[in-house]
């Protein structure tokens, strides 16, 4: 296939501006999350449409921890509703739900959602929507480093023989490809300790409007511009 044509095979997303978004309104920060769970069903009936097999979003951060607590409970609450709604759907449209992070620290009733909507889309293929929760990229390769550094000490493998592949398959994303694109809202040029490893090579789109305002048409410009991209740098 034409390298020009390409659609992206992963797509990840840093959601940014539900807070503005809501303060613009004199609204409370929860409405704005409220409005971006809405993004998210526009996003994933987009990817869907243009048959992209991985869509990550960044749901909560390590560092979103720090937030007022009512804040935080109000996300879960928010996730495990968005998720029980969303059942229905990700089984019609057959898209399997995959939670990387540190699901661990998440609260039991949220991962307990979690567990049962993983196991009941395990087999299906149109799309695989990832949810970050409680992740953290540093806290990723750390987590890798000390898998590999414990089967050394086992003696099942050797420092000697680390490499690339093997460090990626001990990441919370094994098996997945690396994002081709990522997407962050509402202005801001960081990567706010998202995929760090996973993004060495990936094309970067930043958009100006809050995620509470992000549409299907703007997915399709961000893919728009990947592409383009592509065409610019492709390979000679
Ligand atoms: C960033 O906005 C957004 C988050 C920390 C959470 C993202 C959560 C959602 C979109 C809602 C539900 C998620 C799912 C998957 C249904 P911010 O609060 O950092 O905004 P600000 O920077 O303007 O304060």
């Amino acid at each position: 296939m034409e390298k020009t044509r390409e659609t992206p095979q992963h797509i990840a997303i840093i959601m940014d501006g539900n807070g503005r978004w809501a303060k613009q309104r004199g609204l409370p920060r929860l409405a704005g999350h409220r409005a971006g769970a809405d993004s998210v069903r526009e996003v994933m009936k987009a990817c869907l449409e243009l048959n992209v097999k991985y869509l990550t979003l960044y749901a909560f951060s390590s560092e979103n921890w720090n937030r007022p607590e009512k804040e935080v409970t109000a996300l879960m609450s928010l996730l495990e509703q968005f998720l029980a709604n969303k059942l229905d759907d990700l089984v019609r449209l057959k898209v399997r739900l995959r939670a990387i992070g540190q699901v661990d620290r998440l609260p039991n009733s949220t991962r307990e959602k979690i567990a049962e909507i993983e196991q009941a889309t395990q087999h299906h293929q149109a799309m695989t929507l990832v949810l970050a929760l409680s992740y953290g990229g540093r806290e990723d390769i750390i987590n890798a480093a000390k898998q590999l550094a414990e089967d050394a000490l086992r003696g099942e493998i050797l420092p000697s023989a680390f490499d690339a592949e093997l460090f990626a398959s001990k990441l919370h994303t094994a098996g997945m490809p690396d994002p081709d694109l990522l997407i962050r809202t509402s202005g801001e040029m960081r990567v706010s300790n998202f995929l760090l490893w996973q993004i060495s090579y990936t094309e970067m789109v930043i958009v100006k409007k809050f995620w509470p305002e992000f549409r299907e048409g703007d997915l399709f410009a961000a893919v728009d511009e990947y592409r383009k991209r592509h065409r610019r740098f492709g390979s000679l």
